[in-house]
């Protein structure tokens, strides 16, 4: 299982990944927000390249925007894994995996807690990585959703060896009831909040 840390709720962006650099992390999430799809904003297209100017990490990034296309085409950091899209938002998301996934990352589709399950069916073939947030997006900090599990396991037993990711209120606790049915962990709050980042990774005992 890897670990991918949200930079969302440090306070120094830069100093977070400069520290993160010389953590076990595996990846460094990058959440966008635009103020449509979520009612907050997060770091427009020139911040997120700037910063990765500062990355030893592959940047895991998770686009909560309404309208992604721009930000993919702008993006120009060297060091990315991944690009995860939201499956509610009324774009043409085949179209959007294609440039992806033309611009050789790898693409996720995210699903929110109240989406109906389902709606996933018609792109599983085509993606890398599911994305079940298991808490609202817009904010770090919140509590993680019991009924994520299930989800966790339905997207399982639909394609048992595509890669799932789990986003919102991970901690030292709430990581037990997912290590073993997710591939990758998102983590934000809960490291970015304590001094010693890698401790904090310790106790996750990942
Ligand atoms: C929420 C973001 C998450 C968030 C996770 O909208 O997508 O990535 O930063 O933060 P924690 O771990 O604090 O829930
Ligand atoms: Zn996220």
């Amino acid at each position: 299982m890897k670990l991918s840390t949200s930079i969302l709720s440090s306070t120094d962006r830069v100093s977070c990944i400069n520290k993160l650099n010389n953590t076990t992390t595996d990846y460094i999430h990058i959440d966008v927000m635009d103020n449509i799809f979520v009612p907050n904003y997060q770091l427009p297209i020139d911040e997120v390249n700037k910063l990765g100017n500062y990355t030893k990490k592959d940047f895991d990034i998770h686009l909560m925007m309404a309208d992604p296309i721009t930000f993919i085409e702008k993006l120009k950091v060297k060091n990315v894994n991944s690009i995860t899209i939201h499956l509610e938002i009324k774009k043409d998301l085949n179209k959007l995996i294609s440039l992806i996934k033309s611009l050789n990352y790898e693409v996720g589709i995210a699903i929110n807690p109240k989406t109906d399950i389902n709606r996933i069916d018609k792109y599983l073939d085509k993606i890398d990585k599911v994305l079940i947030m298991s808490v609202e997006p817009g904010f770090g900090g919140q509590a993680f959703i019991d009924k994520s599990i299930n989800r966790i396991k339905k997207i399982r037993d639909k394609k048992p060896d595509i890669v799932i990711e789990v986003d919102g209120g991970i901690n030292k606790d709430t990581i037990n009831k997912v290590k073993s049915i997710v591939d990758i962990i998102v983590v934000g709050s809960y490291i970015v909040k304590q001094e010693n980042y890698q401790e904090a990774i310790n106790s996750l005992k990942i």
